[in-house]
């Protein structure tokens, strides 16, 4: 087996981000790249973006991979998993991103001692700007997932953590994106109703929070004190403040990232 194969399985929205991530960014030889999808079309067109090889079946690539990663739903994943079983050998690793889908669910369906690393990215890694939670099972290696961790570089920021906080992962980071263009669509229409045209509201917002998060990227200040920096006394953000307050603003995101962890746990459960 070459160490350098990787096969993708499921070439949906984030099995792609994954493989152009890995080839346009990380150097990765795009022909030790094998693809396969259930949508023979998806599989084709993203080989042929890429130049990776589009498999026919699992046995055509699982085999010779030293990484396989698993892209396809949760609900998708143990149908898959048996399929994988009298393919998979004790020496390769497989990398799961499925939502609520354990390390050792993934082993139970493989075998006991199986090389197991879970993910939680989120849909920037298409643009190299992702966070990607990263647990791994017990018979990874350190070498191992220190491998897989620069495989994920090109992709964006790796965080270790431990695997039963991958739910809280879930609901923070993997849905993340989703909770920040909400901000920003809110913000847009808000800009609209306030009489600035539409496509300067959006330049304005994008911008803003662009700006604020590199703001808190490049110097070590919390959040809070660089709020605090712009609320002037009686001032107009010190009015916002308050009606985003008496809105139950903050306890209304806790609320939403609380109730996405518990729909990650609901998903393992079926
Ligand atoms: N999207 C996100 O923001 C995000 C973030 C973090 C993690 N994830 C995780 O990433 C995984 C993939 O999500 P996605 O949004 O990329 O899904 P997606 O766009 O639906 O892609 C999944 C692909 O896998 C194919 N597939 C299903 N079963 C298969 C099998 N047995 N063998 C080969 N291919 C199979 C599907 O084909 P059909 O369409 O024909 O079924 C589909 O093309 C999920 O487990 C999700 O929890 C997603």
């Amino acid at each position: 087996m070459s160490n350098d194969r990787i096969g993708l399985i499921g070439c949906g929205a984030m099995g792609s981000a994954l493989v152009k991530g890995m080839i346009t960014r990380g150097g990765v030889d795009s022909s030790s790249v094998f693809l396969y999808d259930l949508n023979d079309e998806r599989k084709k067109q993203l080989a042929a973006e890429f130049n990776c090889i589009p498999a026919n079946s699992y046995k055509d690539f699982v085999p010779d991979c030293k990484y396989i990663f698993i892209a396809v739903k949760p609900q998708d994943i143990e149908g898959l998993l048996y399929s994988l079983k009298p393919l998979v050998q004790p020496e390769q690793i497989c990398i799961s991103i499925a939502a609520g889908i354990t390390i050792s669910y993934i082993e139970s369906c493989l075998f006991s001692g199986a090389k197991v690393i879970r993910l939680m990215p989120n849909t920037p890694c298409l643009i190299g700007e992702g966070s990607i939670a990263i647990s791994t099972g017990d018979t990874v290696t350190d070498e191992e997932r220190r491998k897989a961790e620069s495989l994920l570089k090109p992709l964006g920021m790796t965080v270790r953590l431990p695997e039963n906080l991958m739910d809280a992962a879930t609901g923070l980071s993997g849905t993340g994106p989703a909770y920040v263009y909400l901000f920003i669509e809110t913000m847009i229409d808000a800009g609209v109703s306030v009489g600035i045209r539409r496509d300067v509201a959006s330049k304005l917002v994008i911008q803003n929070v662009i700006g604020a998060a590199k703001m808190l990227d490049s110097n070590a200040q919390h959040p809070a004190e660089l709020r605090n920096i712009v609320t002037s006394p009686a001032g107009t953000t010190s009015a916002a403040m308050l009606i985003l307050e008496e809105n139950g603003f903050r306890s209304c995101l806790i609320k939403a990232v609380r109730e996405a962890t518990k729909r990650s746990k609901e998903l393992r459960m079926g």
